[in-house]
């Protein structure tokens, strides 16, 4: 069985070791979703990891709604993170961009008063991140049918964008309650059409999105993200088991670089499940690597490894607070722990300011 430190193929990419760095939204883009040179450090910083899976990137306007996060729908965005593909590079790493359409989430603040798109007419729960503080969540619109191709095509676009500004590759965003998961799970998909209704339409938009991202950059710079276990932003599916088999296969015969499940433990402490864990039941779906997500520390990352559960892991808050994470778990050091209140102030205290550990220590 491999070790967390052996390298590993990922599609078109080859990843030194398999702790791998999870997408996690920082908030230190301009109003107008443009990089700023503070996030070249950062994820510099981070280069030791197999691989960086980026922050989520907005693909439209019409799809972003998180205040100072970052795009890949204009010419300066792309310049941006052009800056911080060639910093990760220079640092010896690679990096690829997670894909995101925000969906009902989507609050119409960001919108100039428009109406956020989503599988039906559903609201999600709680309060929306905003310019103007916290707000509650407006409804959703229910995508039209002849709409559909409109969207597919921002995808297709911001992966070549994205592919334009130097990353390795890209992750589709359709996990978390977002909008690709909105279609994907039961609680928010009431859609009569052919997007509606029985599991094969269900993940219809997954798979038309992801064929057509590996048709434009590369089926082998394709990624995807799922999250089949637990409820997120109130998104959640009565049935989970059937509906991600289905998915999985679907991705499978796409032959995707590397699949991520995102799926927290019952215990867990950023999201719970709602089920046992289900990455070893759904792993046979899936032909290509498989990364799994979520509350893993060292000797859990080396389990699932050991039972064949996956692949490689993908760690979030531990990148956050250790940039040279690989290197601590290798000498089992121990490691700091973030400052959840910095996770989405602009600036860069609680950003770059955490230390490496010294190469010359023992
Ligand atoms: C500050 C923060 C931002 C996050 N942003 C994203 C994101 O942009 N995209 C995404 O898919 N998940 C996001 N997540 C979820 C993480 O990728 C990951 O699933 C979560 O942190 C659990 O993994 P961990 O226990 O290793 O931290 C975020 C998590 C945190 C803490």
């Amino acid at each position: 069985m491999p070790t967390l430190f052996d390298p590993i193929r990922l599609g078109s990419i080859e990843a030194p070791n398999r702790i791998l760095m999870a997408p996690m939204t920082r908030a230190r883009g301009t109003r107008e979703h443009i990089p700023t040179p503070i996030m070249a450090e950062y994820y510099a910083q981070r280069a030791a990891a197999g691989l960086i899976i980026s922050e989520a990137i907005g693909i439209s306007r019409e799809g972003m709604g998180w205040p100072y996060a970052t795009g890949l729908w204009t010419p300066e965005q792309l310049g941006g993170w052009r800056t911080v593909t060639d910093a990760v590079h220079a640092a010896g790493g690679r990096i690829v961009a997670q894909l995101w359409h925000m969906g009902r989430t989507v609050h119409p603040s960001f919108l100039a008063g428009g109406q956020p798109v989503s599988a039906s007419g559903t609201t999600a729960p709680g309060h929306a991140h905003t310019y103007a503080g916290k707000q509650r969540y407006e409804a959703g619109r229910p995508l039209r049918t002849d709409e559909i191709p409109r969207i597919i095509d921002d995808f297709r676009a911001a992966a070549r964008n994205a592919v334009e500004a130097g990353f390795d590759g890209v992750q589709i965003h359709a996990a978390n309650g977002y909008f690709i998961d909105e279609f994907l799970r039961d609680s928010s998909n009431f859609r009569t059409d052919a997007y509606g209704g029985p599991i094969p339409n269900h993940i219809r938009l997954l798979r038309e999105v992801t064929q057509a991202v590996a048709d434009t950059v590369g089926a082998d710079r394709t990624g995807v993200r799922l999250s089949p276990n637990g409820e997120t932003q109130g998104v959640r599916d009565s049935n989970p088991v059937p509906l991600f088999t289905a998915a999985l296969e679907a991705l499978s015969a796409i032959g995707i670089a590397y699949l991520e499940l995102r799926e927290p433990p019952l215990d867990g402490t950023f999201g719970v499940g709602d089920l046992p864990p289900l990455a070893g039941k759904l792993r046979p779906a899936f032909k290509g690597p498989l990364i799994v997500n979520s509350d893993y520390d060292l000797a859990r990352a080396q389990a699932a490894l050991d039972e064949g559960t996956a692949d490689a892991i993908s760690f979030g808050r531990p990148f956050i607070a250790n940039p040279d994470l690989p290197l601590r778990l290798a000498r089992k050091l121990p490691l700091a722990v973030d400052d959840a209140t910095m996770w989405f102030t602009q600036g860069p205290e609680g950003y770059v300011d955490y230390s490496a550990t010294s190469k010359a220590s023992p």
